[in-house]
C-alpha cells in the first residue's frame, strides 16, 4: 500500500517515519511543493482539508494521512490552538512563533503554566474517510532547552518528567506524545484500508 503523508513540515514526517514500519513518504517528492488553505475552525477541519487536497491530486490507490496540530495554553485562552504554525504571522519561523508564546506567558507574570498539545489524524482513501486525536500534556516554561524534537518543544515539559522534550530523547517522546497516541488509532485503520 502506498501511504502519503500530506505534510511538508520536517519534523512532523521524521517522526511519522520513525513511527510507522510501512514505507511513508511526504506528499512533496511526489506532488513537489503545494500551498494548502487550512481555513478550518479545528485541528480536525484543518486535517480533513490536508488529506483531501492531496488525495484528490493522486491516484486512487494511495491512502493519503495528514497531521494537524498544536499547541494550547489554558492561561493564555487556549492560545496559539490552531494557530501554532502562524502564531508570529504568517511564514513565521519555530522560532519567532515559540518567542511569541513564551513572551504571552511572561506577559501574565508566570514562568510555568500547564499547557497540551493535540494532534488530529485523517485518513483519506477510495474506502472513505476518517479521523483520530491523540492529546499530550504537561507545563510550558519561559526559557527555551535543548535542541531536540522541533516547534514548541524547548518549552514544553510532559507531565511526570522534569526536562522539556528539546531535552528528552526522541524515544521518549515518541512513546507519550499526541502523534504517537493518535498513530496508535490510526493505525488498524490503516491496516484495515490496506487490506480492503
Ligand atoms: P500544522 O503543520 O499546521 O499542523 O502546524 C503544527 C504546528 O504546531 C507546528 O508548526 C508546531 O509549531 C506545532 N506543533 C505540532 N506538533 C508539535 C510537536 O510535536 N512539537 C512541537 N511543536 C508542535
Amino acid at each position: 500500500m502506498k501511504i502519503v503523508l500530506a505534510t511538508g513540515n520536517k519534523g512532523k514526517l521524521r517522526e511519522f517515519k520513525q513511527m510507522c514500519k510501512d514505507e511513508v513518504v511526504g506528499f512533496t517528492e511526489l506532488l513537489g511543493e503545494i500551498e494548502i488553505i487550512e481555513d478550518a475552525n479545528s485541528f480536525k477541519g484543518n486535517a480533513l482539508i490536508k488529506a483531501r487536497t492531496i488525495y484528490e491530486k493522486l491516484s486512487k490507490e494511495y491512502l493519503v494521512v495528514s497531521d494537524d496540530s498544536g499547541i494550547s495554553v489554558p492561561l493564555l485562552g487556549g492560545e496559539p490552538d490552531i494557530y501554532s504554525a502562524r502564531y508570529a504571522g504568517v511564514g513565521a519561523t519555530d522560532k519567532e512563533n515559540l518567542q511569541k508564546l513564551i513572551n504571552n506567558i511572561q506577559a501574565k507574570g508566570v514562568e510555568r503554566t500547564p499547557a497540551y498539545y493535540t494532534a488530529s489524524i485523517a485518513i483519506v482513501s477510495q474506502h472513505g474517510e476518517y479521523v483520530v486525536h491523540g492529546w499530550m500534556h504537561g507545563e510550558v516554561i519561559t526559557e527555551a532547552k535543548g535542541e531536540k524534537g522541533f516547534g514548541y518543544d524547548p518549552i514544553f515539559i510532559p507531565t511526570g518528567y522534569q526536562q522539556t522534550l528539546g531535552e528528552l530523547d526522541d524515544e521518549v517522546k515518541k512513546g507519550i506524545s499526541h502523534r504517537a497516541k493518535a498513530l496508535m488509532l490510526a493505525k488498524p485503520i490503516i491496516e484495515m484500508l490496506g487490506r480492503s
